[in-house]
């Protein structure tokens, strides 16, 4: 039999995984306030009642009361079972799905909380960013590549300095070095086992998820050495083929984007951003993904694929190009611009300027003239073989085209240059793949559970619950959280329990939670709470709002506790400790 999945791997999968972009390749989803909302998939309605919180990873539908995490919108939506949906997730990170061997050891909690690895890249982070400060070489390179010192602190740039165990010395005292070496901080030989730093005397670019959060680094030579950028390796918490570099800079200077454009190098990103083009993105070092064009398209319906002149530039192009065409859609735009020989993004918007630079994309050439150009320089079509190859090649592109107007004019522009029927190309194999696309929603159905008590009664614990499961955060302000689960008063421990959850792993969700306990008496009250909505998302309102429930629970703990020290006494007296607690609880009442 397979093993236990291990819970951290689907805390993992959780936090890596978007449960907005889950359900939008799904179910389109718009945007409202805090919310995305969209006509629920599991009941049918006319005007939307399915809402989905980023912040909490969760789903609720106010009409049928459907809720849960990704997981369970796999296993309601897909009709998956748990592993499944499980294995789904993973499989759209590339990730394999563990299973547990025995019992584990107990001896994992380490006396030092075992904090994110999230953590860890920011505390990374802000060191390199203040050995910037204090290396004045570093600087006076950036300056020579133009870069204001706004732009750099907008991208976070920082420097790594030329030890071999500056960052290892900088983090062992909060973090592991099996933590360290998680996030590819440090690399260990593997002969004698010993560790070093991985960047060294190098400018630093942290590259941030969609969430903003630090997931790994790029790092620039100032000189000629070689290799010119090192990059993080793959880890827990970065993998290259979902990530973009500036997404999250673009979409946070940008409520509203309308166009991205992708280019090839971090330093084209930030000289793009700093002439006031704040919507490149770069790859990292890798070709552009089905899954890197797919989160473009949730964010805007233009892209611009804009890369150098030469040789691998176009071969980035060719891939990017392919990787496309089955996220084609007539409502949606993607264009290519390629830059004179010699130049990049960078050294060409620093010649040009912004509006010179900004009409070059505008005239860049459509994904289909670019490919039919393409086509044609391959293949001579003055003669029958080379038609016949062309089409053949055409043949293999069309087929990953879902069926759209796009593809349409593309079979008519392909007839026309070879002289060949339309029908003649559309019957050539490329039919055979339609069904892939075909419409995947399902029957609604009638869902009997319609939840008639959407208030939720909020006692000062359940209050208490409620606003952490917004705001996890909340959790930091805590002092001793294993003490309130002393108190005796009902749902403290499980508050108790949040609270340490939240502070070993700040980065959880409400998601994260409902999926730890799952099938455990907590699920139903844990969904509950999650449901409940908080009235603003003013960090200060919602730590006053917490801190004033923590001191009514501790106050109702008192007099519990008081009443029952005094009932015990009129009835059967008091040990000295009891009586030393009673004191103490008096004193502490006024
Ligand atoms: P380029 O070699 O085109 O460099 O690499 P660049 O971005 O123009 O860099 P500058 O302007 O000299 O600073 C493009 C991208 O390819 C990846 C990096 O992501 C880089 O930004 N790359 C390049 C590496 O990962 N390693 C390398 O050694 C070189
Ligand atoms: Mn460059």
């Amino acid at each position: 039999m397979a093993g236990h999945i291990p819970r951290e791997f689907i805390d993992d999968l959780l936090t890596r995984t978007d449960i907005i972009d889950v359900i939008h390749s799904r179910v389109p989803l718009k945007k409202a306030g805090r919310e995305y909302k969209a006509c629920c998939p599991f009941h049918n309605e006319k005007t939307p009642s399915f809402t989905v919180s980023p912040s909490k990873q969760f789903y609720y539908c106010f009409g049928c009361g459907q809720n849960g995490s990704a997981l369970s919108f796999l296993m309601e939506y897909e009709h998956f079972s748990f592993v499944e949906a499980i294995e789904s997730l993973a499989n759209s990170l590339g990730l394999d799905v563990p299973r547990e061997q025995g019992k584990r050891g107990h001896n994992q909690l380490s006396a030092k909380r075992s904090r994110d690895l999230y953590d860890l890249m920011e505390e990374a982070s802000t060191y390199y960013q203040l050995q910037l400060k204090s290396k004045p070489e570093a600087i006076q390179y950036l300056k020579n590549r133009g870069l204001d010192s706004q732009t750099s602190k907008t991208f976070g740039i920082g420097f790594s300095p030329d030890s071999w165990d500056a960052i290892k010395s900088q983090l062992s005292t909060h973090y592991t070095v099996p933590q360290l070496l998680d996030t590819g901080l440090l690399i260990q030989k593997e002969e004698t086992g010993k560790t070093y730093d991985r960047f060294r005397n190098r400018i630093m670019f942290p590259i941030r998820d969609k969430r903003g959060r630090v997931i790994g680094f790029g790092g620039r030579v100032m000189g000629d050495e070689l290799p010119k950028y090192l990059n993080s390796p793959e880890t827990p918490i970065f993998s290259k083929g979902t990530e973009l570099y500036g997404f999250y800079e673009a979409r946070k200077h940008t409520r509203k984007l309308e166009r991205l454009v992708v280019v090839e190098g971090y330093m084209d990103v930030i000289a793009l951003a700093q002439f006031g083009i704040s919507y490149a993105v770069a790859t990292l070092g890798t070709a552009t993904t089905a899954e890197h064009i797919s989160q473009m398209f949730r964010a805007v319906s233009d892209i611009v694929f804009c890369f150098d002149g030469d040789r691998a530039g176009k071969d980035a192009a060719w891939r990017a190009m392919e990787n496309a065409l089955p996220l084609l859609k007539d409502d949606k735009e993607i264009r290519f611009l390629f830059l004179d020989e010699g130049e990049d993004p960078d050294t060409q918007v620093r010649k040009s300027g912004k509006e010179s630079f900004e009409s070059l994309l505008d005239s860049a050439v459509t994904l289909t003239d670019y490919l039919i150009n393409t086509l044609q320089t391959r293949h001579n079509i003055s003669t029958r073989e080379g038609k016949a190859h062309l089409l053949n090649d055409a043949g293999k592109l069309l087929q990953t085209i879902p069926e759209s107007l796009i593809k349409e004019q593309l079979i008519t522009t392909m007839a026309k240059l070879t002289n060949v029927e339309p029908n003649l190309i559309k019957q050539h194999k490329l039919t055979a793949q339609s069904d892939y696309y075909a419409d995947q929603r399902i029957e609604p159905r009638q869902v009997s559970s319609r939840l008639s008590d959407r208030e939720v009664r909020l006692t000062p614990v359940r209050y208490a619950i409620a606003l952490l499961l917004n705001e996890p955060k909340l959790a930091e302000y805590v002092e001793n959280p294993e003490k309130i689960a002393l108190y005796p008063i009902d749902g403290v421990n499980f508050l108790a329990k949040l609270l340490e959850i939240f502070e070993d792993s700040p980065n959880l969700t409400a998601a994260n939670l409902i999926e730890r306990f799952r099938g455990s008496e907590y699920e139903a009250p844990l969904i509950n709470l999650t449901k409940w909505r908080p009235s603003t998302d003013d960090i200060t309102v919602l730590q006053r709002e917490f801190q004033d429930c923590l001191r009514q629970i501790r106050k109702k703990a008192h007099e519990n506790q008081l009443e029952s020290l005094l009932h015990k006494e009129r009835v059967q007296g008091l040990s000295p400790q009891e009586k030393n607690d009673l004191m103490i609880l008096l004193s502490e009442m006024h």
